[in-house]
This record gives C-alpha cells, sequence and structure tokens, in this order.
C-alpha cells in the first residue's frame, strides 16, 4: 500500500465476528497489530464499526434484532449481511455496545484519523422492516406527531374505506393488506422508517464522537434513491460525506431497459453523467467536500453484468471525483478475496498478490493529482441549485399515477441536460439558502411549505419547477385549490388536470417554433396570467412564466431540457460549453478538467493561450485533459 503511495486505509466495517466471537469476550489484539503495522508504513487508518453485521451468536442470542420484509412478511435471516431492523431496541444496544467498545479502544489511537459509521446504511433495501418492534415504534411515532386519534384520522383521510382507528394501539404497519393501502399511512411509515435510521445513526456517532476527540466521522452513503432515507437529516452530525463509486454495476442496473445501441458504449465507462450524478448529491449533504470512500477497480460480482472497465477509466473516475470536489479517493478491495460472497469481484490485487490492471491507473491518479496539487484548489459552489429530497421520492413511489413516472430517471434527466451543456450543479435541500444561485431547478418537489414558497418569492434567482410540484399536501392529499397547491402564490396557475401515457406513446411540445417531445406526465394548465413558452399540439399551455418562476406541466425529452436550459443559461448570464459528444468538463479552483468517455479522440476547443497542465488539447479516449482557467 506504502509502494503504492496510498495515504489511508479502511478497516473493520464487517469484522465483529472477530472482533467478539462470543458473547462480551472482545479480541482486539489482531486489530491493534494491523494497524500499528500500518501505522509503521506510514498509512492512516479509517476505523468503522462492524454493526452491519451483527454476529450469529447475536442474533441467535435476540433473534428479534432480525428484519422483516415488508412485502413477503418473511424474517429476512442471518447469512449475509445488513440483517438487522433500526426499530430494535436491543439491536440498538448491542450496536452501541460494540462501538463504544472500539470507540475506546482506537479513539485516542494516532494513526487512527477518522471513523466511518457502520456501512452503506440501508443497502439491500433495508430502511423498511415490518417487524412487530417497528409496529410498536410506528404506534409511539403516529402518537407524537398526531396529538389525537382523531387528528390523525383526519390528517390520513381515514374515513375512505372504514379505515378509521379507536387508539394508537389499533395501528398497523401499511403492509399485508388487500389491495392499496393509504398514501397518507405510507408517507408516515416512510417517514418514521427514515427517522429510525437517523436515530441509530445520530446515536452511533455521539459515541464516537465521545471516546474520539477531533477525529472526524463520515459515513459511506447509499443515494436516497436507493435507499429512502432523508439523507439531509442523515449526514447533518458527520463532518463530511463519502460515497461508493460503482459506475459500471450501477449504470448496468439503471440502464437495464435500454436498447444493446445505447448502452453498449457505455458498458465500460458508465454513463458519462451517471457517477458525477452522485458525486454532486453526496457532496450536496455535506458540509465540505466528500470522498469517494469506495471506487471500483476492475469487475464488480453484484450487477446482472460485470464489464471490465476500458483502460484508463479507473484512473478518469478517480480524477473526475476529486474534480468534483473530493478530497480522498479510495478504492475496494485492496485484495481480492479467494472466498466467500465476492470472490468475483476485482482488487488492486489478484488474490496471488499481483498487481490486476488498475494498479498502475492509481499510480498514474496519484501522480496527477500531486503534480496539479488538486488538494489545494477551492471547491467552486455553482451557480445553479437542484432542490432535491427524499419526499419526492416517497410520493412517486408511494403513488405511481404512471408507472414510466419514476422520479429519480426525471432527476436525472435534467442533471443530464445541464451537464451535458457544460454547467456545474449543486444539490440541495427545500430549505437551503438559495441566495448564491442564479437559476434554481426543482425537477418535482411533491410537498411544498410556505416557508418555501416565501423564500423563493423573495429570491433573485429564477426557479424552474418540473410537473407534480406542489402537487400534494403534507399528507398526501389533493390540495383543494388545486396542483401546485402553496406555489400559486408566486406561480398563479392551476393543474386542472393530469393524465399519464405509455412511455412510447409520445405527444408533441412546441418551443420557439421546433416540435419536441411531451411524454409519460402531462397537466393541463389554467395560466391566463403566465406567458406560455411552450405548448402542447392542441396549442394548450405547457410551460408557462411567471417573471422568475417558470414552471412546465409535462415531462419532456433530452433534447428540449438541452435547448431549454442552454436559452435559459444564456438569459441569465450563466457560461455554457459545447464540448464534443461524451465529454465533459469540470472545475475546480482554477483547474479546468475535460473527461473523454467516448471511445474516439476529439479535438477540445480551448483557447489558444489555455496552459494545459495535464493531457493534450486532443483528447484520447478515456483520457482527461487539464487547463489553467482564471475565470471562477
Ligand atoms: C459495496 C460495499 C462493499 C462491497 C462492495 C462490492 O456496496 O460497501 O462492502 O460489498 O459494495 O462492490
Amino acid at each position: 500500500m506504502a509502494e503504492l503511495g496510498l495515504t489511508y486505509v479502511r478497516v473493520g466495517e464487517f469484522a465483529w465476528s472477530r472482533l467478539e466471537p462470543r458473547d462480551g469476550e472482545l479480541r482486539f489484539e489482531w486489530l491493534d497489530e494491523a494497524v500499528d503495522i500500518l501505522a509503521s508504513a506510514g498509512l492512516q487508518v479509517v476505523m468503522c464499526t462492524p454493526t452491519a453485521t451483527p454476529p450469529k451468536w447475536l442474533i441467535d442470542k435476540f433473534p428479534e434484532i432480525l428484519p422483516v420484509d415488508p412485502g413477503s412478511g418473511r424474517t429476512r435471516g442471518f447469512g449475509s449481511r445488513r440483517h438487522y431492523d433500526f426499530s430494535s431496541d436491543v439491536y440498538l444496544h448491542e450496536a452501541l455496545r460494540i462501538t463504544e467498545a472500539m470507540a475506546i479502544r482506537y479513539g485516542s489511537h494516532d494513526a487512527v484519523v477518522g471513523w466511518q459509521t457502520d456501512n452503506e446504511l440501508c443497502c439491500h433495501d433495508t430502511t423498511l422492516s415490518a417487524s412487530d418492534a417497528a409496529r410498536t415504534a410506528f404506534q409511539h411515532w403516529c402518537r407524537e406527531q398526531y396529538t389525537t386519534i382523531d387528528a390523525l384520522n383526519t390528517a390520513w383521510g381515514n374515513v375512505f374505506w372504514s379505515m378509521e382507528y379507536q387508539g394508537y394501539s389499533a395501528i398497523e404497519l401499511p403492509v399485508g393488506a388487500v389491495t392499496e393501502t393509504n398514501p397518507a399511512h405510507r408517507l408516515a411509515y416512510r417517514r418514521f422508517s427514515s427517522a429510525k435510521v437517523i436515530e441509530f445513526h445520530d446515536r452511533m456517532v455521539e459515541v464516537i464522537r465521545s471516546h474520539a476527540p477531533g477525529k472526524f466521522v463520515t459515513h459511506n452513503f447509499i443515494s436516497t434513491a436507493g435507499t429512502g432515507v432523508d439523507n439531509f437529516a442523515l449526514a447533518a452530525p458527520l463532518d463530511f460525506t463519502s460515497y461508493d463509486n460503482y459506475p459500471l454495476g450501477r449504470a448496468d442496473i439503471k440502464f437495464r431497459d435500454s436498447p444493446a445501441e445505447e448502452f453498449r458504449k457505455y458498458m465500460r465507462t458508465g454513463h458519462p453523467d451517471f457517477a458525477t450524478y452522485s458525486h454532486d448529491q453526496i457532496r450536496g449533504l455535506s458540509k465540505d467536500g466528500f470522498w469517494v470512500m469506495e471506487q471500483q477497480p476492475g469487475p464488480v460480482n453484484w450487477a446482472p453484468n460485470n464489464p471490465r472497465p476500458a483502460p484508463g477509466m479507473i484512473r478518469l473516475w478517480t480524477l473526475e471525483a476529486f474534480a468534483h470536489g473530493a478530497d480522498c479517493v479510495s478504492y475496494f478491495r485492496w485484495r481480492q478475496a479467494p472466498f466467500a460472497q465476492e470472490q468475483m469481484h476485482a482488487g488492486l490485487l489478484r488474490p496471488d498478490n499481483s498487481k490486476a490492471a488498475a494498479w498502475q491507473e492509481v499510480e498514474q491518479a496519484i501522480a496527477d493529482v500531486a503534480s496539479l496539487n488538486i488538494l489545494a484548489e477551492s471547491k467552486r459552489r455553482a451557480s445553479v441549485a437542484l432542490v432535491t429530497g427524499a419526499e419526492s421520492y416517497w410520493v412517486s413511489d408511494i403513488e405511481r399515477q404512471s408507472e414510466s413516472y419514476e422520479f429519480d430517471d426525471v432527476q436525472f434527466g435534467y442533471y443530464h441536460a445541464l451537464r451535458s451543456i457544460g454547467v456545474s450543479v449543486d444539490f440541495v435541500s427545500a430549505d437551503a439558502d438559495f441566495s448564491a444561485y442564479v437559476l434554481v431547478v426543482a425537477p418535482g418537489l411533491p410537498i411544498i411549505d410556505d416557508a418555501f414558497v416565501e423564500k423563493c418569492g423573495q429570491s433573485e434567482a429564477t426557479f424552474v419547477f418540473g410537473p407534480r410540484s406542489g402537487a400534494k399536501t403534507q399528507e398526501f392529499g389533493y390540495p383543494k385549490n388545486l396542483p401546485p397547491g402553496p406555489l400559486q402564490r408566486i406561480a398563479p396557475l392551476r393543474v386542472l388536470s393530469v393524465e399519464t401515457l405509455r412511455p412510447d406513446c409520445v405527444e408533441g411540445l412546441s418551443w420557439n417554433g421546433k416540435r419536441y417531445d411531451s411524454l409519460i406526465w402531462r397537466e393541463q394548465l389554467d395560466a391566463p396570467d403566465g406567458d406560455v413558452l411552450a405548448q402542447y399540439d392542441d396549442g394548450a399551455p405547457a410551460v408557462v412564466r411567471f417573471g422568475k418562476i417558470i414552471y412546465a406541466g409535462t415531462l419532456t425529452s433530452a433534447e428540449f431540457l438541452r435547448d431549454f436550459f442552454r436559452q435559459l443559461c444564456e438569459e441569465l448570464g450563466i457560461v455554457t460549453h459545447e464540448f464534443g459528444a461524451d465529454v465533459r468538463i469540470e472545475q475546480r479552483g482554477n483547474l479546468m478538467f475535460a473527461f473523454n468517455y467516448s471511445g474516439e479522440e476529439q479535438e477540445l476547443p480551448l483557447d489558444e493561450k489555455a496552459e494545459v497542465l495535464l493531457g493534450s488539447r486532443s483528447i484520447k479516449p478515456y483520457d482527461v485533459t487539464v487547463w489553467r482557467t482564471l475565470v471562477r
């Protein structure tokens, strides 16, 4: 590791059965030795709590730790990982006990510079559980949220289908019913489950901090799309956030249904906006910068198909993360394990200790980072903010209305359009301070409150709202004044009706004399006082503007979003760039980076005077060019 030039080594995230082989029998000697060996080689250690893998003896002692799958009602058993229930007080106690023992042992060890809590909280669909413990905890949560049972019945609309409860102890989890359960009930279950994860995590951070003063605490996040957890709240007690970057594995899943001819070119690179879509989201949760805690170094084992990265991509992904604000990129894993579930997962070393293909690319990336002095460059704030939040995911999951409306796809579509015209994006929550932004884009914020509307009204920024904005009340009702509900105060329009269509039954949208697609989600808008920017085929308004507020009532194509944002950015003085196909650019401090995701060499349209620091003006396939810029 030292020979390669690594700085940090993360250890211990699944080591409970060795740290405590039997109840109460703590065995730290082997880990002490490992930490000391790493320290003597000049390496710094990130210690993890091993709580993602409660050992067998603990499960046998307290089987109620196991979570219950809300879909099937089956207990999810021992034998892999993440087999615990966030509502189990027994598990909370045990998790804090092992955390405290580790924090006491390593909290002030000089070589242990920081901590990672658990591992990828809520991965493998583990946010929700339908256990008895979850049901009881949900009843308590409901009691705290709604003071009386009548208030809860009214808030949820339980008079419908005779769903009224007589007391809190009668409340069920919204699972296992004959047909669709009440969306308000399901939203409450999502809010409760997310809050439970956050409570578990907050307690763990507290314990670590009390024994490890001055050390950083982070967590390797899964994005909200994969967990349904409010990541902004989860990140709140951390020093910075981390992300596990698997561009090929995740792309193989996300683009599963794309035709082969579209997918093939990204098969060994990942989509050019896909890794950074996550980097930018994870950075948005953080107080300052972020880490890539795991970077894919070769084929993985868990996606439907597991190709090898194209030569150059490990270095490209590494430099790309730094360009987007990372302070560290760490690789998973060091050595391919010749046993158990991940034996087909590449490492920097093969099981026979020979150097895998990634080794040389990592070596090169380390040299590049040093020669460019990337870490000394400030992390830039973008001019464009994209507003996101867990409730956007919850609402679209709970109320499908169209099986093709996937909030994450909608959000990715907006992000992709902005990135493809060279615009940098910050992800923010609805309660962020927007004052530094010129343009604020909300692809779909179904639940908004008055404070948010007031903030938008007072802001200098221009706002773009996607369809479904303001479409639900706090309790998942239909706004009586019609959608976009409270947004009507600054965007005086009414959504008269919503239709959803099969994604392949596309209709038209006219803008600037050109015809684009209107698809999947189409709102009929009544906006007598707005400037109609785009129209449906029948001439009805589809995109309407009220000064600084723009409302789009339909989903549309990448082409429309790109053209539309290009023009809007121009109007607002936000610089756009047209680089070649599948070339992406990003700025960090005074460094400008170009990343070539395509298999073609491409000429970069650089100013003659641009000082190229790395690579060349003619960028090779899967290569990186960096030049100095004075524009901030
Ligand atoms: C991550 C996880 C690692 C390992 C890796 C495999 O989700 O944190 O422990 O399983 O995936 O790619």
